[in-house]
């Protein structure tokens, strides 16, 4: 279980995150809406430790983050608005560098073949379309085999069969005791009783 506490977090010396307290549970998923500008990214990217907080707390497994920051890491993948993955190299590239950088991420074939990659492995990631370089970041996440997802605008990009692949995906995750936290204005379709939605907005974030 990931759960935060009054969370603040400036940025440009501006109070951009105030007083948010969230969790998701283990098997759970935790969606979170808003305007443009109310904070989304900004929030996914703290909770990723990308970005300071200037108050509040965060728990991973009932453990202090700040206590043990290394098994946080450890145990989740973030994706952000952008891609995370290098242009220069090919799909199977980036996801053999990104499996060799933990004991725990496996390059896994049907991984590939489900998010319709496996014809494009041998290309070069800048000649890919947005959509399909939103396949691989997010085929990289799946091979993690980290349990806490932080996925910002997850589908962003992602055509209406990449888009459900994605979501079955994040299924499964939840069926094997994963938790998601995904920022986003298109509806996950996941499981709707394992799945809780928070609505931020600048002034007055609340939890429904
Ligand atoms: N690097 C930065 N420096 C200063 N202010 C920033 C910075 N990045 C974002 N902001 C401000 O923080 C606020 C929240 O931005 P954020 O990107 O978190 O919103 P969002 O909810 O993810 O929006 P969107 O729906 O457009 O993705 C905005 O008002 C933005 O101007
Ligand atoms: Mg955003």
């Amino acid at each position: 279980m990931l759960s935060a506490t009054r969370l603040e977090v400036m940025r440009g010396g501006r109070t951009i995150v105030a007083g948010v307290s969230l969790y998701a549970d283990a098997g759970h998923a935790l969606v979170i809406h808003g305007a443009n500008g109310s904070g989304k990214s900004t929030l996914i990217a703290a909770l990723a430790g990308l970005l300071p907080l200037s108050s509040g707390a965060l728990a991973w497994q009932g453990v202090p983050v700040r206590a043990n920051p290394a098994r946080y890491r450890r145990d989740l993948a973030f994706l952000g608005h952008t891609d995370g993955i290098s242009g220069e190299l090919t799909v199977l590239e980036n996801l053999r560098f990104a499996a060799s950088l933990d004991a725990r991420s496996v390059l896994k074939p049907d991984v590939l073949d489900a998010a319709g990659l496996t014809a494009l492995g041998s290309l070069h990631v800048n000649r890919l379309s947005q959509g399909q370089r939103r396949r691989v970041a997010l085929a990289r996440v799946i091979c993690s085999n980290k349990p806490l997802w932080l996925l910002d605008e997850p589908t962003d990009a992602l055509d209406d069969s990449a888009a459900a692949w994605f979501t079955a995906c994040i299924d499964a995750h939840l069926n094997t005791g994963g938790t998601v936290i995904a920022a986003t204005h298109r509806p996950i379709e996941s499981d709707a009783a394992r799945t809780r939605r928070l609505h931020l907005t600048r002034s007055a974030p609340c939890c429904a």
